[in-house]
Parts: structure tokens; C-alpha cells; sequence
């Protein structure tokens, strides 16, 4: 593994959840697996005054109980990190930071805005004023990157205002997973795949993201966000760009994501008249979940008693280009389902004549089957001959993991992404054109929903959602891949 340059990365909001969940866990990793250079400094940066071994009890509080395997090396890991106090709202707290790095354009500083993103504003005027927006910095927005195409586009204005957008990193975690990267691979590295990826063979698409859990506490945040602005919009439409890209012509950043853009743009927009066709919403009412009796939506913390936000949404997407027009791609995500599993399915046609009387249990049984949660997996599913007499097919799994094969570490994506954004690597980051497409392709839908006073449909806590979003696929013959 090539290991970093000389950094820094810099934590804004570094005694929140996101950072002791995932990022410190995933800089752990890092650095255990070698891949972080010897001088590669982690300042923490948190309003609350304190110093470092106040910070480093949190950490050991609140981060090391998700770090699966602590070894020897934590005190080293330990030694990387510094804490400082840093309120957004104060400029003179930019300066000690600035003295605390130095102003050092060779230098890769990486900044990790892992804070509200109303402070994004504040939190990158304050980096130029001191000079830390120089050619070495490179800035990490977490989501959620507006509420809206508006609301969007003022967040990535301001940044813009200081930072070139060679050095934003809009994350979506989704992205940083080794079996989405292995479906590149296996469709591009291929020759086998690609002739067959396209209307002429490929039935429809499915991608999964359910979620077990319910709001956990941050009934607030969700209450005003919802299932297609906190789901759709960003992870769901990624990993619809990954399967329907056309090959890029190399692997540089723009390349692909100029690629990850048309097929943004093609999709096919919704007309009033068919988004009650094409999109479900849903909201989950108590059931069980793990065994355990949990309560409705409108029951959590900090949630409207009357809200009608979603906590489901399935829809039929379209794209319309030459190969994949009249084929669908049906999303769906939610909270509170029966599973927590997410997936990409693409099911193949059948094919043209059943030469041996298959029972329906063994129609259209091609599949390429994408699991990123909650193991990684690729496998295709394909049917062969029943060993023994007589000519009976059965089923048979291709297993095209080979990280399942190997001895090697999966890396979490989030390390993954971090390593990414040390080595300067904008492949797995989306760009802002793609936001702004994204977004402008679900406003109707957020437009249409504000207007309505239809509240969304009701669903067991622990089902897989309104019955509604079956009949989205039942219509056209097929049913939602629910293989745990
Ligand atoms: N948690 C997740 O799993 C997750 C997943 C995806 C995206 N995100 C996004 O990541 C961001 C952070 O999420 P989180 O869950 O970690 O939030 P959080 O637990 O509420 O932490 C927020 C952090 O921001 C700091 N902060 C607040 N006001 C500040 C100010 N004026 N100046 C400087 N720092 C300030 C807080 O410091 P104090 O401790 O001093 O208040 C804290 O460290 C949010 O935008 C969230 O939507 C989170």
C-alpha cells in the first residue's frame, strides 16, 4: 500500500458523533495498516475548552469502543493527534490554528468540516483569512449539502468563494466501498460484462439502502430532513450513476464524474401526472424491530406528533439514453425496515426459449448481486445442470469477491476515502454539477410533496415498507430482491 504524504488533517468538529464513530476509528486504521506517512499530524478541533488528555478521554470514552482491534500502536496513533479550541464564530481562534500548522502551501492540510453545515460558511472564510485556503488545502464536506437546489447551491458558492473546486470533497461514504469500486473494475476490466450491460439485456435495476433503526435520537434533524433528501438525493443516485455510466474515456476524476453527470442529467424528469405512479412514500408505524417492540414514527423524541415526513421512499427512476432507455431502475430506502441491507441488483432478461421447463421459482434468475451492507459482496446468480440423471437446472452463485478470496484487510470506506483525500484522489467525491443535477432531478417530487396534503402511506416498523412499493415492480412483473 503507497503511503501518504506528509499531512495534516484538521477535525472541525472533532468531539462530535461523525468523528469519534468513524473518522478517528478510520485514521486508526490507517495508520495500523501503514499507510499513514510518519509525519502526519491530527489536530482536533472542539468548542469546548480543554486540552489534549481531556480530548483523548473522550476519545477513549466515546471512539475506541468502535475500533474493533486495539493494538501496541494506539499510543502511537495517540501521539499524531493534537486538540485546540475552535469556535467557528470566533476569528482569532483561526489565527491560533494558522500558528498552530503554519501557512504552508507544500504541505497537504487536509480540513474536515465535520460540523453543521451552516457553519461551513463561517468555518471557510475564517481558513482564508488566515491564509489556510492555500494550494496544499483541501476541504471535506459532509452531508447534508442543503436542503434544496437553492439551499445547495448557496453552501457551494460560499465555499466556493474560497476554495477551488479541485480542492472540495463532497463525501458520500457509499462511494468509498470496495464493491462499488470492484463493479467498475468487473464492468471496464472486462470483456464479457459490457455487451450485455445495456436495454437489449438487462431487465431492471434495483438499489436497496434499508435501514433497522429508527431516528436514534436525532428526531429533529431527520424531522425536517426526510428519507428522500437524507438518502435519495445524494447515496442512492451515486450508486445509480455507478452502474449506468458509460465506460469514461480514463480514470481521472473529471472523466468519470463528467460521466456520473450525464447520466444525472438523462434522467427522465417526473410530470405531475406520473409521480403518483412512480414514487411511494411511506412513514413507519410501531412493530418490532429486533425482537423488541418499538415505537411509530410520530412517537420519537423530537418529532412532530402530526409530521408527515418520510421515512420511506421508493421510486422508479428512467434514464433516458440510447442504453438504457424503457428500462427501470427502482430505488427505495427507509428507516425501521425489516433488514438493515444495502444493495444494487441488476437482473438480466430471461432468456428467449425455455428449453427445460423450469418451475417459476427459476425464471429470470440471472442477477449480478451488489451487497454493500452489511457484509461486501459481488456475486452473479446464474442457473446450471443438477448433478446426476436427466437434464434439471438449479441455481449457482458466481462469488466475484475477491477481497472474500484474499487474506487482505477490507478497508472501511471511510478510511478509504480519507486515504483518497490525503493523496489528492477526487475520483470517489462528487462534484458540484452533480449535486446540483441531483438535486434539481428530486425537487419535484419535494415540490409536489409540500403541496399535497396526502400524508405519506403507514408501514410496520420491522416490514419492508408500503405495500405500494411492491406494486412498483409487481406492474411490470418483478419483485424486490429481499435475499437476506
Ligand atoms: N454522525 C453521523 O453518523 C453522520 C453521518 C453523515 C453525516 N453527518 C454529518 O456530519 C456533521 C457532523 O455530525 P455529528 O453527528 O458529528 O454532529 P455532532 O455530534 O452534533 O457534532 C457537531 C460538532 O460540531 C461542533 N461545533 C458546533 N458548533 C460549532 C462552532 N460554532 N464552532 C466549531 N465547532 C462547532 C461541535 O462541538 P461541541 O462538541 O463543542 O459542541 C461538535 O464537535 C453533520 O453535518 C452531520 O449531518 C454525520
Amino acid at each position: 500500500m503507497a503511503t501518504t504524504q506528509p499531512f495534516d488533517m484538521v477535525l472541525f468538529g472533532a468531539t462530535g458523533d461523525l468523528v469519534m464513530r468513524k473518522i478517528l476509528p478510520s485514521l486508526y486504521a490507517a495508520h495500523r495498516s501503514g499507510a499513514l506517512h510518519a509525519d502526519g499530524r491530527i489536530v482536533a478541533l472542539g468548542r469546548t475548552a480543554g486540552d489534549l488528555s481531556d480530548y483523548l478521554a473522550q476519545v477513549q470514552a466515546q471512539s475506541m469502543p468502535h475500533i474493533k482491534d486495539i493494538g501496541d500502536d494506539w499510543a502511537a496513533f495517540a501521539a499524531r493527534i493534537s486538540y485546540l479550541p475552535l469556535d467557528a464564530g470566533e476569528k482569532d481562534h483561526f489565527q491560533r490554528l494558522a500558528d498552530t500548522l503554519g501557512v504552508r502551501p507544500d504541505r497537504v492540510t487536509v480540513c474536515y468540516l465535520a460540523t453543521a453545515p451552516r457553519l461551513f460558511t463561517k468555518i471557510c472564510a475564517g481558513l482564508r483569512d488566515v491564509g489556510l485556503n492555500h494550494a496544499g488545502v483541501r476541504v471535506v464536506l459532509e452531508k447534508p449539502l442543503g436542503h434544496d437546489l437553492q439551499s445547495s447551491e448557496e453552501i457551494n458558492a460560499d465555499v466556493a468563494r474560497h476554495f477551488a473546486e479541485n480542492q472540495i470533497y463532497r463525501i458520500d461514504h457509499y462511494l468509498g466501498k470496495e464493491s462499488v469500486q470492484n463493479l467498475m473494475a468487473l464492468r471496464f476490466g472486462n470483456v464479457l460484462l459490457e455487451p450485455l450491460w445495456r436495454r437489449e439485456w438487462i431487465d431492471h435495476v434495483q438499489i436497496t439502502i434499508a435501514e433497522e433503526i429508527g431516528v436514534e435520537g436525532r428526531g429533529d434533524f431527520y424531522d425536517r430532513t426526510g428519507a428522500l433528501r437524507d438518502m435519495m438525493q445524494n447515496h442512492l443516485l451515486q450508486l445509480l450513476c455507478m452502474v449506468a455510466m458509460e465506460p469514461p474515456a480514463n480514470f481521472s476524476a473529471d472523466a468519470v464524474r463528467d460521466e456520473k453527470l450525464k447520466v444525472l442529467k438523462a434522467l427522465r424528469p417526473f410530470s405531475a401526472d406520473d409521480l403518483a405512479l412512480r414514487v411511494v412514500r411511506g412513514q413507519y408505524r410501531a412493530g418490532v424491530a429486533d425482537g423488541q417492540a418499538v415505537p411509530g414514527y410520530q412517537d420519537e423524541p423530537n418529532v412532530a406528533p402530526e409530521s408527515s415526513t418520510e421515512t420511506f421512499v421508493a421510486l422508479r427512476a428512467e434514464i433516458s439514453n440510447w442504453r438504457w432507455s424503457g428500462v427501470p431502475f427502482y430505488l427505495r430506502t427507509g428507516k425501521r425496515l425489516a433488514a438493515r441491507l444495502a444493495e444494487i441488483v441488476i437482473s438480466f432478461r430471461d432468456v428467449p426459449l425455455d428449453l427445460f421447463q423450469r418451475p417459476n421459482s427459476l425464471q429470470s434468475t440471472n442477477r449480478l448481486v451488489i451487497r454493500l451492507q452489511p457484509e461486501e459482496s459481488i456475486s452473479l446468480h446464474m442457473l446450471g445442470k443438477e448433478p446426476g440423471e436427466g437434464m434439471r437446472l438449479q441455481p449457482t452463485v458466481l462469488n466475484l469477491d475477491l477481497h472474500a478470496a484474499s487474506r487482505r484487510r477490507r478497508a472501511d470506506a471511510y478510511e478509504r476515502l480519507l486515504l483518497d483525500v490525503i493523496h489528492g484522489r477526487l475520483g470517489l467525491f462528487m462534484r458540484r454539477d452533480e449535486l446540483a443535477a441531483a438535486w434539481s432531478w428530486v425537487e419535484p417530487i419535494l415540490d409536489s410533496w409540500a403541496r399535497e396534503d396526502t400524508p405519506p402511506r403507514p408501514y410496520a416498523a420491522g416490514s419492508w415498507g408500503p405495500a405500494a412499493s411492491n406494486a412498483l415492480l409487481s406492474r411490470s412483473g418483478a419483485a424486490w430482491h429481499e435475499e437476506i
